[in-house]
This record gives C-alpha cells, structure tokens and sequence, in this order.
C-alpha cells in the first residue's frame, strides 16, 4: 500500500484511499477494530503499520499539495516585461498609495508615527520583546545575522514598541511602518518586506479596545462598514494573550463582506506581556496596552 500512496498523483484520489484504508469502513479501521484479539507482537506490528501509513498519506498530501501550488504560481506568471499603454498622467505606485492610507487611517485614530532602525540589536528585536536566548520561539523568525556585531536585520516592526516606551513612557499611542527582512526566498516569500503596527499602553485599556481598533482601522482602510473580524488564539512571547486575525472577504468583489464564509488572514495581535512593559521602563502594575501587526504586500495585493 505504501507504493501504492507514493503512485497517486492527485489529491481526490488520496482523499479516496485514505477513506477507503482509514474512514468509517475502512480496510485499516476494520483491523484495528479487531486490535483487542490480537497478540502483543501483532499488535506493535499492526500499530507501525498505522503509524507508517499516515505518515505516508500525509507526505504525499503535502507533496501533492505543493505542486498544485506551484502549477497555479506558473499559470499565473505576469509579463513584467510588456509595455504599457502610454497615459498623459502616471499613476501613484499602489505601494505608497496604501502606505499613505495606512498613515492616514492610524493618524485619524489618534496614534503617532514612530520610525526605528532596520539594522536593529538582538535586544530591540527579540530579547525585550520577551524572546530570551535560545527560545524556541526564534524559529519563527529566520533572521540575518550581521556577522562579527549583536546586530541583525530587524524581522519585524515589533521592536519600534520597546524604543518608543524607553523614550516616551506611558500612556502611548503610535503606530509605525518600515522594512522588515528575513531570510526566507521562494515563490511566496520575500527576503525584504514591510510590516506595520500600532501600540496603545495606558491604563484600563481592554482586549475588547483591541478588537474594536482593529475593526476600526480596517473599515478605514477598505472604507467599508462591512468588517467581520474572526479571531483564532496564536503565540508571540511579547503578547499575552496572543491572536491571529481574519476578515471576512467577498472573493468577487474583492472587499470585505459579512456572511460569505470566506476568510483572509491579516495579521496578528495580543495585549502586550508585562516582560515587555518591564524591559521598556513600564509599570505593568498600573499599565496594560495591545498591540496588533500585519503585512503592507499581502494588503496591497487585496
Ligand atoms: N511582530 C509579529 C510578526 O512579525 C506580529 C505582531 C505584531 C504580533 C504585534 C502581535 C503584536 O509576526
């Protein structure tokens, strides 16, 4: 059966074996069914059987997977070499349209613009933000070294929260955009790409603040009074509790709308953890605060 999974060469035909060797009826759930008859040595042997079938479904699921993926990438190849028709005007790039809207939506919000280096310290980057030395949570971000200093490029735009509390204390409010880089490179992925973020600290601020801000801003950003936001539990070590957010989107219009079932990832969010507060010269005793993050591309490309 093992050569059998390897041969299958699209995802239906997977999905029919694996129902007719694990489902309801399945030849393999029949057996193990009848596990409790067996003798010690067929049971292990019958187990490593199971073990080494899923395994091998689940392999060629990725597989198959990621050469759909990759058909649909070279299907979808844009002639970045064609001429356009001339036009008397030009046009603003839909890059820096959407970071001006961006500034303008957090601006309209009451928060501040903040800027920080992008060659940034391990300090910046990951240890105040609650990333000690060899956390595993550092694998989430695959980072350029600078060789011979303790300096990096900096992954993300989260690094800006612990220089703007150092310089200005609580309450604060501000909201930063930059280049952000990690070493990542194939048909998704970027080495150099833009993040931006807002902070708020002060004290009584809730997660239901959180929520509402994010709604708020992303009806500014789609001018859209239809944001549904879904939120899933996520981890970053400088937010507890930690979430991922989701808009509901409307795949033929390309907006946000409610109701479709449709769901797009835009970003991730938390109240800021007390370590964080700490390590910026913040009282986490009498300040509380969110933070809430995504990609400028991914939101250009919508
Ligand atoms: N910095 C996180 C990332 O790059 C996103 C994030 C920002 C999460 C702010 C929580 C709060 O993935």
């Amino acid at each position: 059966m093992l050569e059998q999974i390897k041969a299958i060469d699209n995802l239906e035909k997977l999905q029919e074996l694996y129902s007719q060797t694990f489902g309801k009826n399945g030849s393999m759930t029949a057996r193990l069914k009848e596990m409790k008859n067996l003798g010690e040595e067929e049971r292990i042997s019958l187990n490593k059987e199971k073990d080494e079938l899923t395994a091998a479904f689940k392999t060629r699921q990725t597989e198959l997977e990621d050469a759909a993926m990759m058909a649909s990438l070279a299907t979808e190849k844009i002639d970045t070499t064609r001429t356009p028709a001339p036009t008397a005007t030009g046009k603003i790039h839909p890059f820096t349209k959407l970071l001006a809207d961006i500034g303008r939506a957090f601006e309209t919000m009451g928060y501040a613009m903040a800027g920080g280096p992008e060659i940034e310290s391990d300090w910046y980057c990951f240890e105040a933000l609650n990333f000690p030395p060899n956390h595993p949570a550092r694998d989430m971000h695959d980072t350029f070294f600078i060789k011979g200093s303790d300096n990096l490029l900096r992954t993300h735009t989260s690094s800006v929260q612990i220089r703007e509390m150092e310089k200005h204390g609580a309450p604060i409010k501000i909201y930063s955009p930059g280049a952000t880089y990690r070493k990542e490179m194939d048909a998704t992925h970027t080495p150099m790409f833009s993040q931006y973020e807002g902070l708020v600290i002060d004290k009584n601020i809730t997660f239901a603040n959180l929520i509402s801000e994010i709604k708020i801003f992303f009806g500014k950003i789609f001018d859209s009074a239809e944001i549904e936001l879904r939120v899933r539990p996520s981890y970053f070590p400088f937010t507890e509790p930690s979430i991922e957010f989701d808009i509901e989107w409307d795949k033929k219009t390309g907006r946000p709308a409610k109701g479709t079932g449709t769901w797009i990832e835009m970003g991730g969010a938390g109240m800021v953890h007390p370590n964080v507060l700490k390590n910026a010269g913040v009282d986490p005793a009498a300040y509380q605060g969110f933070a809430f993050g995504a990609g400028i591309e991914c939101l250009a490309m919508l």
